[in-house]
């Protein structure tokens, strides 16, 4: 059996390959959203120069050149998924499109009062929300079904919760927090004996595994581009036949039409009237290339290396006995949530950001999958076929040293305590990140820094003080004295928030309203270096500690 060769495919990939020493990056956030290939940015490149114009419509001969092209990668799509026929196959922008499209186009249509939608504790927030929004309109009631502790659909509750009663029934093929594959086929099966449809959600299905369709047997299928090397902006929805011909338009406008009078309109054939105004043709073009990528990669030695890549990060992550997994056994795709006692999520992701690997914390887009397990969220690391069993030892060593620091990282506490008083709290919060260049000695001075923050007694970790708006929680507690100058107390439940809150306070303590109103919180971090490491969750959750505090100086 021919042998998938890692380094060679990593080529492929501008982002991954261009990974250096002094620029190291390690990208287990795959489940997000997978790397591109040079071809992929190559196609973009090379229809804006070349092609660019609009499909279907125009009597040229450019148009007519884009217009192969973005059929091609139609066909493509369809071979891909072994879909019978080639209008089965509709362009959306994405996963979260193609399910909006299905509840609102099937759903308003066919759904009245108390027709159940049966869904999943482990669906992603757009395989829930679509839903509920149907239901608000037609009446329709949302169940739930129940998991294992693997975090699979609990196969024997299938028969009681899907019965006559239920008209559709929309999971996942693959939870993008579980990682497991769900017994679709079964699923399936039981909806058919009911006559409900099925809608599969094969987001995190696509990057990892081989889908036919026709052995699915499913009335719909969707996934995003963006997850399988392609680019975002493009999704499928796959339909069967028979239904997407008898459901409305979901959108109006150019292209879904075959006549159109103020007082009638007719549509067009399948699968343009599902597809108004001019569709991302660039995109859809681009993610041609990613597909002839797939068709051009051995199947099975790649399924091969991924398990194997799987197993082994399994393996290593259950040698750390403070790592908890919040489901059972190894994933199928390499998909791994989990926490580490004491140590908050989101402290394990920005230590893990500082020495450069990609992951993510939170909720997945998973909430309610978050409350069914009891959690407030997970640390979840997930990789592509072009990761490696060294990367794989080095975020398991990383790990490791989260968990138990070296001397380095805690001797100093003491000395910091020592080295500065309140007064001249803001320079010396200066003068300390003056002299540093990277995010990993930032990163450390921070969490430095969070050591100092006395712990805020539990009287004053209210409603009241609670900042909403981070990931972790944070309160904020401000007293003033008789000349009006603000002195702020503060906590959070994660380590780099009680350093950037040392940072924050450092500037507003001592001052008076309009002063504090008046600073420049931008500049500050700006000047310290932190502005550009801050992810969009962190750099959030400070904004709303700033302006909490500009609000109580009155602001
Ligand atoms: C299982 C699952 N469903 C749906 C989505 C939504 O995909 P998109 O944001 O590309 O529409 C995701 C994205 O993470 C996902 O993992």
């Amino acid at each position: 059996m021919a042998k998938f060769d890692v380094q060679a495919f990593r080529e492929l990939f501008p982002l991954i390959n261009n990974s250096s020493e002094v620029d190291s990056l390690i990208y287990f956030d795959n489940a997000a959203t997978t790397q591109k290939s040079a071809q992929v940015i190559q196609a973009y490149q090379d229809y804006y120069h070349n092609i660019n114009s609009n499909v279907h419509r125009a009597s040229h001969q450019l148009s007519a050149k884009a217009t192969l092209l973005f059929e091609h990668a139609r066909k493509q799509v369809q071979h891909f998924l072994n879909a019978k026929h080639i209008q089965e196959i509709i362009w959306t922008k994405g996963t979260t499109e193609s399910i909006n499209l299905v509840a609102q186009s099937w759903g308003r249509t066919n759904l009245g009062k108390g027709d159940e939608i049966v869904l999943s504790h482990a669906e992603h927030h757009a395989n829930i929300v679509p839903w509920q929004l149907v239901a608000e309109q037609t009446g329709a009631v949302i169940k739930v079904l129940p998991l294992t502790a693997s975090g699979i659909i609990d196969l024997p509750s299938i028969n009681d919760m899907i019965t006559t009663k239920t008209k559709m029934v929309s999971i996942s093929h693959i939870s993008n927090v579980v990682g497991k594959v769900n017994p679709v086929k079964e699923v399936v099966q039981r909806a058919k004996e009911v006559g409900a449809l099925t809608l599969i959600d094969g987001a995190q299905a696509v990057g990892h595994q081989k889908v036919d369709i026709q052995k699915l047997d499913c009335d719909f299928y969707v996934f995003s581009a963006h997850k399988m090397f392609g680019p975002t902006g493009v999704g499928v929805l796959y339909g069967r036949r028979s239904e997407l011909e008898k459901m409305p338009p979901y959108q109006g406008g150019g292209e879904m039409i075959k006549k159109v009078t103020f007082e009638k309109t007719s549509f067009n054939s399948l699968p343009f009237k599902f597809e108004p105004g001019t569709p991302n043709i660039s995109g859809i073009i681009a993610f041609s290339a990613a597909l002839t990528m797939h068709e051009q990669l051995d199947n099975q030695a790649i399924t091969n290396y991924e398990r194997s890549l799987t197993q082994y990060c399994y393996q290593q992550l259950t040698s750390i006995k403070e790592l908890s997994f919040i489901c059972q056994h190894c994933p199928d795709i390499p998909v791994f949530s989990f926490q580490i006692n004491a140590h908050h999520n989101h402290d394990v992701a920005t230590a893990l950001d500082a020495k450069g690997i990609a992951v993510r914390t939170g909720h997945h887009c998973a909430m309610p999958l978050m409350q069914y397990l009891g959690l407030e969220g997970c640390i979840r690391i997930s990789l592509a076929a072009y990761n490696t069993f060294e990367e794989v030892d080095q975020v398991i060593d990383i790990l490791k040293e989260i968990i138990t620091p070296k001397e380095r990282d805690t001797k100093t506490i003491d000395d910091i305590k020592n080295e500065s008083t309140e007064s001249d709290e803001y320079q010396s919060v200066i003068e300390r990140f003056k002299s540093i260049n990277s995010w990993d000695a930032r990163h450390r001075e921070i969490m430095l820094l969070g050591k100092r923050l006395n712990k805020l007694s539990v009287d004053k970790r209210n409603e009241e003080t609670l900042i909403t708006g981070c990931e972790s929680n944070a309160w904020l507690y401000s007293e003033q004295n008789s000349s009006g100058q603000f002195y702020f107390t503060a906590d959070s439940d994660a380590k780099v928030i009680r350093g950037l809150l040392v940072i924050v306070l450092a500037a507003f303590n001592g001052k008076n309203a309009q002063q504090i109103l008046a600073f420049n919180v931008k500049d500050y971090f700006e000047n310290l270096g932190l502005i550009k490491h801050l992810s969009p969750s962190r750099s959030n959750g400070l904004t709303a500690i700033v302006e909490r505090v500009k609000r109580l100086a009155g602001g």
